[in-house]
């Protein structure tokens, strides 16, 4: 059992401290800028809660991060009050945010200077993943840190990879993101052909999906793609500021990304559409769009 603090109570953040509380174990002492949800938090589970990240990370073994962007990742952690200005030497802290490389290889820095650990561990596997313990979290850092690590982020996941050094989870994710933003919109051309045909694509998919072109997002996402329905998962905001991640690495390191980059541009469509917070399947609906 070890000390925790987890900065971040949003979709993902709460359920994953959840299972550091209840799975792991783990004291818990959760922070969130709205204070609302982090009292909300410890009247279900029974965890502390701290007025700022800083006084979160007090004396915490491990400290958890998951807000939104990269500036928010720097104003909870290097910004007035973060939790670098809190954590004691020897401690580590791990960001499952979705970021650039770049702010990890900053945080692992600032975090160096202070004698702490630093492992960057963004996840794939949704909500439902965070509310079922089940994500992916691919990690990037030095191997001793991340033998410590591990153990811990075991309470909220089904699979924990060291894929590299400090950065080297984010770039995974990138890949992850990239594989995503092909299939999706492939997925969705077929369903609008198959439509348009005036195919049942209930029986389409239940036949396509057993051979080569079955996929994660075909197998859960075509019964509410068929049916317009859009008002869950992962949001087109959050899938923009992914790509545009992507394509800003990609810039850097050279990687040819012509479909990434042209589906990037559909999303802006449908954030067009007023899709902000939409699932990402519907890059469906900007095809059936009269
Ligand atoms: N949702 C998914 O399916 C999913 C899947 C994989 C990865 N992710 C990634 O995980 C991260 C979190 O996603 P989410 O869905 O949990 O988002 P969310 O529900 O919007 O929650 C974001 C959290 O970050 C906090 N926050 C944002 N900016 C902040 C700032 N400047 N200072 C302090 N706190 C700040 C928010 O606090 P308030 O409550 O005060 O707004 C909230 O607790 C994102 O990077 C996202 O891309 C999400």
């Amino acid at each position: 059992m070890a000390k925790v603090a987890f900065i971040g109570m949003g979709v993902m953040g709460y359920p994953m401290a959840g299972h550091l509380m209840v799975k792991g174990g783990h004291e818990v002492t959760v922070y969130n800028r709205t204070a609302a949800k982090a009292e909300q938090w410890v009247k279900q589970y029974g965890g502390k809660s701290a007025a700022t990240p800083a006084a979160a990370a007090e004396g915490a073994d491990f400290v958890f991060t998951c807000v939104g962007n990269d500036d928010d990742l720097r104003s909870v952690t290097v910004g007035k009050d973060g939790v670098l200005s809190g954590m004691k030497a020897g401690a580590i802290l791990i960001d499952n945010t979705t970021a650039s490389a770049e702010v990890a290889r900053e945080l692992h820095a600032a975090a160096k200077e202070k004698g702490c650990g630093f492992i960057d561990a963004p996840v794939s596997g949704g909500q439902a993943g965070a509310e079922n313990g089940v994500l992916t979290v691919m990690c990037g850092g030095d191997e001793a840190t991340f033998e410590k690590a591990k153990p811990v982020i075991d309470a909220y996941a089904r699979m924990v990879g060291l894929m590299g050094d400090v950065g080297a989870g984010q770039l995974t994710k990138m890949i992850n993101q990239i594989c995503i933003a092909g299939v999706v919109q492939g997925l969705a051309e077929g369903i609008h052909f198959g439509k348009q045909a005036g195919l049942d694509i209930e029986k389409v998919v239940d036949v396509i999906s057993k051979g080569a072109a079955g996929s994660w997002q075909m197998e859960n996402r075509h019964k509410t793609m068929n049916a317009g329905k859009y008002d869950f998962g992962f949001a087109v905001d959050w899938m923009r500021k992914d790509l545009d991640i992507v394509l800003t690495e990609a810039r850097r390191n050279g990687a040819k990304l012509p479909v990434t980059a042209l589906v990037d541009q559909f999303y802006g469509d449908v954030q067009q559409m007023g899709g902000n917070r939409w699932d990402t399947s519907s890059l469906l609906a900007r095809l059936d769009k009269k």
